[in-house]
């Protein structure tokens, strides 16, 4: 049977093995949310950079660029990892580099996995039922804050293990953490999370519609796959 297995945070990630696994990163909050809806809404490929200098070096090329940085625009970048951004006809077909805190560094660390896919409540779904058609065993890698555990992440693997349970062995006691979470803040995510760390320092800087939208389920059917540098979305 293939195994499911949790990493709660990227400090964590030398403790595992993923050359014969799948990788789904998540950043509920909200860099892997802001990619699912950049593909929903039809940018063509998310370049993922772990650094502002990397990122403003891509921008040099001609790439449409985004840079965040403890949840704030980096001045000098076109655009910011907020979902709603995205939502806008003039970067329909657009190739956009990024860095974000978490997110894009969990995903370049996540190089030599099987494959690296982009997850988020938003395409649960969409990536559930693709992994079931895969061979591979898969560890959602949650980005955390900082290498700091963070829930809504945890939460995330918690509902994707929800999902594949049936299909996927339980590998430790991360994933029997993650899924137990899930179960006890599912019915309302968001007054469970009402008091987590990221949707305090969200709040703080007047963003409160990113994370009611950021909790909604199933919302895109589209997977994000890194292909060579870049995100692009697979047809499923
Ligand atoms: C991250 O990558 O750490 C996040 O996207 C931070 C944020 O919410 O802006």
């Amino acid at each position: 049977m293939k195994q499911i297995d949790v990493c709660l945070t990227p400090d964590l990630l030398h403790l595992h093995t993923i050359e014969n696994t799948i990788v789904v990163v998540a950043d509920v909050f909200r860099a892997t949310s802001c990619m699912v809806t950049a593909f929903a809404y039809g940018v063509k490929s998310i370049i993922p950079v772990a650094t502002v200098d990397e990122c403003r070096q891509w921008q040099e090329r001609g790439f449409l660029a985004a840079a965040e940085r403890n949840a704030r625009k980096v001045e000098g970048f076109e655009l910011d990892n907020s979902p709603f951004t995205y939502m806008d006809e003039q970067i329909r077909g657009a190739d956009v580099a990024m860095t974000t805190t978490n997110g894009t560094l969990a995903i370049t660390r996540s190089r030599g996995a099987v494959k690296v896919l982009v997850g988020s409540f938003l395409n649960l779904d969409a990536i559930a039922r693709y992994l079931k058609t895969e061979p591979y065993d898969v560890m959602v890698l949650c980005a955390g804050w900082k290498g700091r555990v963070n829930m809504e992440d945890t939460l995330f693997a918690g509902a994707l293990i929800d999902r594949l349970k049936e299909s996927y062995a339980m590998a430790e006691d991360s994933v029997i953490m993650a899924w137990r979470l899930y179960g006890q803040g599912k019915d309302n995510l968001p007054s469970y999370l009402s008091n987590s760390s990221h949707i305090r320092r969200l709040q703080r800087l007047g963003i409160q519609k990113d994370i009611t939208y950021c909790l909604q389920h199933d919302l895109y059917d589209v997977v994000p796959v890194l292909r060579g540098n870049a995100l692009v979305s697979m047809e499923v």
